[in-house]
């Protein structure tokens, strides 16, 4: 299965999803290339590290955001991509973009959906005071941090836990979640029902 991923940022999400392949540990799965919507993103020096064909879409050329998505959408079909990951890809997907890859769009979220949603996730849940928070793994549908959810794991806050020490261990849990619930999509084995996802 194709598979791009779309970031903005560090990569390391995606650096963890392309060793998993690299290990084996995603049968089936070929990541054909990264979409990013920043020039200067760490997430590219990551790929080409990792030789993993970069693509950068600079939202500037573009008057509407359904005119960038209509650009990223003629990319992925021109590279056969059957599956969309998000990976801190910073920019809200239009309708135009979500109708095309239908179910076949999936994002990571630094805490317990429907909490946090939005940006800045692990930092406001933290200054919040919550004692549990973790990661989700959903759908992407029309609305922000919203479509079915696949998988989430919870982490407990320690005492005296610092933001850094928080932040470390989601990421070490995104980095082991993601590759698995991708896993999950290649195989067949995740069943939408309305909200519901089943694992069959
Ligand atoms: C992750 O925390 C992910 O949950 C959120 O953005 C962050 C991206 O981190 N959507 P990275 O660029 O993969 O390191």
């Amino acid at each position: 299965m194709n598979i791009a991923i779309l970031a903005s940022g560090r990569g390391s999400n995606f650096e963890a999803i392309v060793r998993a392949v690299k290990r084996k540990k995603l049968k089936g799965a070929k990541v054909k290339l990264l979409i990013t919507d920043r020039k200067d993103a760490y997430v590219r020096i990551r790929a080409k590290k990792l030789g993993v064909k970069d693509i950068f879409v600079d939202p500037k050329k573009f008057k509407t955001r359904e005119g960038f998505d209509r650009e990223v959408v003629n990319i992925l079909n021109r590279e056969g991509i059957e599956l969309v990951i998000l990976a801190g890809f910073m920019r809200i997907l239009t309708p135009y973009f979500v109708k095309k890859f239908k179910n076949r769009i999936l994002n990571i979220h630094p805490a317990l959906l429907p909490a946090f949603k939005g940006t800045d996730a692990i930092e406001r849940a933290y200054n919040y005071g919550v004692k549990v928070t973790g990661v989700t793994i959903h759908f992407v549908d029309e609305k922000v941090d919203y479509g079915p959810i696949i998988m989430q794991k919870a982490l407990e806050i320690k005492e005296r836990e610092s933001l850094e020490e928080l932040e470390e261990r989601i990421h070490r849990l995104e980095h082991k979640m993601y590759p698995e619930a991708i896993s999950l999509f290649i195989k067949g084995k995740l069943k939408i029902r309305g909200r519901h996802v089943k694992i069959i």
